[in-house]
């Protein structure tokens, strides 16, 4: 896939079927990930591949909201990809404090769109998951308290046909040499 259709061919996938995901597949895009670029190179991430279904289950129910009807299409997908952020190298971590810009968030989100570029590249669907509760993850993962979980990614084949997006037209989010945000 070029790639201009495999950008478009990434979306949320909200739905999966009942296939498992094979660990070729799985390696590769998680080598894609490792690939991405960091402040510093600082890599300040670690991946857990949750494919127990057990422990894949209960993440999907800490990650699903029954009030406000948040995710409860997690428990379909088949393996999760939970991002825990590391503490960053010397470098990245002075940078931040001096601009204060925390780098390793913005690192994740890079390593997070690698992953699910290169899933959309093999063919499976994916979706970023933010809204979860974090301390269930922690404990059902081992995670150390001290840490922070970003994001959850989930993985699988789908059933969901690719959409047309909705984005806002270039107009409104590109400028030239000048600042001109136009809202909505
Ligand atoms: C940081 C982040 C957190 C997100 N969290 C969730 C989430 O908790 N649940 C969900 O269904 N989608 C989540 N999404 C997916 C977005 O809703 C989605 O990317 C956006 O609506 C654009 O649609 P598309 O990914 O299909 O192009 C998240 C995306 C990002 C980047």
């Amino acid at each position: 896939m070029d790639f201009n259709s495999l950008v478009l061919a990434r979306q949320s996938n909200r739905s999966y079927i009942d296939r498992s995901l094979e660990n070729d597949k799985l390696v590769r895009i998680l080598e894609c990930a490792r690939m991405s670029p960091s402040a510093c190179n600082a890599q300040p991430w670690h991946i857990i591949v949750v494919d127990n279904l057990e422990l894949k289950n209960k993440i999907a129910d800490a990650t699903s909201e029954k009030v406000l009807g948040m995710n409860h299409f997690t428990k379909l997908a088949p393996l999760h990809l939970v991002i825990v952020e590391e503490a960053a190298n010397l470098t990245s971590s002075f940078g931040s404090w001096v601009k204060r810009k925390h780098f390793p968030l913005i690192d994740i989100g890079i390593l997070a769109e690698h992953i699910c570029l290169a899933a959309a590249n093999e063919g499976l669907g994916s979706c970023m998951i933010g809204w979860f509760d974090e301390i269930k993850v922690k404990k059902i993962l081992n995670v150390p308290s001290s840490k922070r979980v970003q994001l959850i990614i989930t993985l699988g084949y789908t059933d969901q046909k690719t959409r047309t997006k909705i984005r806002k037209p270039l107009d409104k989010i590109v400028s030239y040499n000048d600042y001109r945000f136009i809202s909505f």
